[in-house]
């Protein structure tokens, strides 16, 4: 296993739009009844028990705190909980669970598996999000049986009527336009016509690209039901990133962010959009090699503890992460250049909802 994999995971690390604008401003003064301004948005919304189709992605390193902050505020906050061990798992969605009534989302990368999925349905996490993968018939029986909803990251047409089958209550697609793990092969507008012919009643988010309130209205004036924002809320006071990665994502624009399979330790072959930085410079000009061949293969270029992690790792600098960040994975989409601010998690959510529904 990849080193720095294993100490991360050991350590537990951190620890139509017709828009109807005196309905708008009630929803958004509503703390009870949910409001969206299409009928799409509106249907998803209502089943998710949410207030606004506004879901934050459940990007690795999120916090029960930028979960917490996103839900109370009416968007579908998340965790990621691929790589946590069980007593993290647990702890964090008793956290959420404990801290708010509102519904959030805890997500799980296929591609490894979920085994811990029993553990946060018996915490009580309300909605499982699943990506790289497609759920077994186990998994969505457990889910249900737990009274839980659960919703597909998908990136193609066979990937949605694949969600389709197993049941799931919404699907989000992503496209290359995304930050950090990517599951795309082009833009989510190539296919989004077709995924929604096929979608039936079935809620279709767009995934990528996606940063403020303008992006959101013109999602839903394409008949979408609502929109996933990664990149927005690592930009957010509750996400517990290095200043030097906030710092980036404040100054970068679309073209400082490659997709490139350059840091995939712990992750053969996988694809992430980053902001460039020296590690990807130095690998490229050495013609982009895989495995052992790679510039500075092994150096340590990050510490939290006594956990260490290699300059190709797929891990990101976190708040607590010493030793060299700039040269370090920073996961972010091409909407990165629109991102001028650090503002705390649940403002965030209002300020994107304002912004749509003004137009
Ligand atoms: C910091 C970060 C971590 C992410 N972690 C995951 C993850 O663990 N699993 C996953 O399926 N996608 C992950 N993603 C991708 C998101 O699911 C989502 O598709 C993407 O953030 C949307 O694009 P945007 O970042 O341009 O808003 C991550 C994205 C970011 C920025």
């Amino acid at each position: 296993m990849d080193k720095s994999r294993r100490t991360f995971t050991a350590g537990g690390l951190l620890a139509s739009v017709s828009l109807l604008s005196e309905n708008a401003q009630a929803g958004l003064a509503s703390r009870t009844k949910p409001y969206a301004p299409s009928a799409n948005a509106q249907a998803f919304v209502s089943k998710l028990g949410i207030r606004y189709p506004i879901v934050q992605a459940v990007i690795g390193g999120a916090t029960p705190e930028l979960a917490v902050a996103v839900a109370q505020a009416g968007g579908l906050g998340g965790l990621g909980l691929t790589w946590s061990p069980e007593t993290e798992v647990r702890n964090y969605v008793t956290r959420v669970r404990t801290a708010t009534r509102e519904p959030f989302a805890v997500g799980y990368v296929l591609a490894f598996g979920a085994s811990t999925l029993p553990v946060a349905l018996d915490a009580g996490a309300p909605v499982i999000q699943f990506s790289f993968g497609i759920p077994s018939a186990e998994q969505v029986a457990r889910i249900r049986q737990a009274g839980a909803k659960f919703g597909i990251q998908i990136s193609n047409l066979p990937g949605a009527r694949k969600a389709f089958d197993v049941g799931a209550d919404y699907i989000s697609c992503q496209g290359q336009e995304a930050g950090g793990h990517n599951q795309a092969q082009s833009s989510w507008h190539e296919h989004i016509d077709s995924i929604m012919a096929a979608a039936g009643k079935t809620p279709v988010l767009a995934a990528g690209g996606l940063s403020g309130g303008k992006d959101l209205r013109k999602v839903l004036a394409m008949g979408l039901s609502g929109g996933v924002f990664g990149t927005r809320f690592v930009a957010s006071k509750e996400y517990p990133a290095h200043p030097e990665y906030h710092r980036r994502l404040l100054k970068a624009k679309a073209s400082d962010t490659v997709l490139t399979v350059c840091f995939d330790g712990g992750w053969p072959g996988a694809l992430h959009r980053v902001l460039r930085n020296p590690t990807l410079d130095r690998w490229e000009a050495d013609g982009a090699k895989f495995e052992s061949a790679r510039p500075g293969v092994g150096d340590v270029v990050g510490r939290i503890g006594d956990m260490t992690f290699e300059r190709y790792s797929i891990f990101p600098p976190f708040a607590v992460t010493t030793g060299q960040p700039e040269d370090m994975a920073m996961y972010a989409g091409l909407g990165v250049g629109e991102i001028q601010d650090i503002p705390g998690a649940g403002e965030l959510v209002r300020r994107i909802w304002a912004e749509c529904i003004k137009g």
